[in-house]
């Protein structure tokens, strides 16, 4: 494979073309989209449209021909072992919401445990929480130690707890920083835990080998890996998918139905009620296809150096404090600037055209534990370049000497 060319990817993106202004380092809430994946999308709706799995006519059957080509295509990308295993959703958080309504209704008793940690988004809290209070389930927490990682210490005495679930983010999207879940899964195995890994984050930094990966659970989103918004997958291993309860019921997920009672279709019907995002299944797989094109280590490389040289340029700005370990990032830098609030800054940024996320990222637990209002978020992307990331600190540093 030949050496990265930031350009050259970042020509594939026709956002850039139309909006030669901006800068967009706004990559952990959604990334731009490919003109292979936009035209994915509208040639189905052009040329194909149809509801899958129904019709005896053609179109149909095209139409479901296409859809699980895609499921293939995730399969293959995640190295599953079965099609089955892969669950199409609308995104991490519908994954989420299956998973903590199955969990509770199937596997998980009262009195019994489920253990995550501090940098999780909000999609790894609330579903669990929904059902903790009526369920009798306890949700416990793995505190930080002084990098902003998960105290591991801590972890170990939380797993001697005997959780039934173990669910952790692959990546914080609020720090950016990696957890060592290789180690930190393992442990969890050992403690007899079901793992599960919110890859929301994670899957546009390193794609896991799920055959070798201890999580028995993996959930994405595609917008965030450069496909369309509506699509996400729920990821499981087979004997785990079959005992959750199904969260939505209705067409395409049964086997049989009276006024009485249903049953359900085997997976991965079972667990996607409805007429599902076609579209957005094909668009996400053409995603997948166009990422294979390139070097996933190199992509990391390049994007480690934008990260490194705007932490250079950072410490030259009086007054900011990154929270993010550079070098435990994948892509993201979060900062402060000391006494003001981070909307502030964004703001400013946004006159200059730089887009950039402020707040509590998702992630209100984590901001409370630090005590800070939140952080200014900025979170490259491989079609970012070494000139965009100068402009920013020159804006920043016009945006703080107008704050000080
Ligand atoms: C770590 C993490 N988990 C879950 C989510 C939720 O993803 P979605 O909004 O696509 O469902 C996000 C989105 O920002 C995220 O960063």
């Amino acid at each position: 494979m030949a050496a990265f060319n930031p350009l050259e990817f970042r020509q594939h993106f026709p956002f850039f073309q139309s909006q030669p202004d901006w800068i967009y380092l706004d990559n952990a809430a959604t990334t731009h989209k490919p003109q292979q994946v936009i035209a994915a999308e509208l040639a189905f709706y052009q040329q194909a449209n149809s509801n899958v799995h129904r019709g005896a006519h053609q179109l149909s059957q095209q139409a479901t021909a296409l859809y699980e080509d895609a499921r293939e295509t995730v399969k293959s990308f995640l190295n599953a072992r079965y099609r089955e295993e892969i669950i199409f959703t609308s995104g991490t958080t519908a994954a989420f919401n299956q998973l903590a309504f199955g969990l509770m209704h199937s596997l998980l008793k009262p009195g019994d445990r489920i253990l995550i940690s501090t940098l999780e988004h909000h999609a790894n809290i609330v579903p669990w929480q929904l059902h903790c209070l009526t369920q009798g389930v306890i949700l416990d927490v793995v505190p930080l130690d002084s990098q902003l990682m998960p105290d591991l210490e801590a972890y170990q005495a939380l797993l001697a707890l005997k959780p039934k679930v173990v669910s952790l983010t692959q990546v914080s999207n609020a720090l950016g920083h990696i957890l060592p879940l290789q180690q930190m899964l393992s442990a969890a195995k050992a403690a007899g835990a079901i793992t599960i890994v919110d890859g929301a984050q994670g899957i546009a930094w390193q794609v896991p080998d799920l055959q070798q990966y201890p999580a028995d659970f993996y959930c994405f989103s595609g917008h965030k890996l450069y496909g369309p918004t509506g699509i996400g997958v729920l990821y499981g291993k087979t004997a785990l998918l079959e005992q959750l309860k199904p969260l939505l019921g209705g067409g395409e997920m049964i086997s049989e139905v009276s006024f009485q009672q249903s049953s359900f279709a085997a997976l991965p019907a079972r667990l996607e009620a409805g007429t599902p995002n076609i579209a957005g299944a094909i668009g996400l797989a053409t995603a997948i296809r166009f990422l294979r094109q390139f070097d996933a280590k190199l992509i990391n490389q390049y994007k480690g150096k934008l990260l490194q040289q705007f932490a250079d340029g950072l410490a030259a700005i009086p007054g900011l404090r990154s929270l993010t370990q550079v070098t435990q990032s994948a892509g993201i830098l979060s900062l402060q600037l000391l006494n003001e609030h981070p909307n502030d800054l964004a703001v400013l940024l946004n006159e200059q055209k730089i887009a950039v996320r402020a707040g509590s990222h998702c992630a209100m637990p984590l901001f409370a534990s630090l005590q800070l209002p939140g952080a200014v978020r900025f979170a490259f992307a491989p079609y970012n370049l070494p000139t965009e990331v100068e402009k920013t600190l020159e804006a920043l540093q016009a945006a703080t000497d107008i704050l000080r």
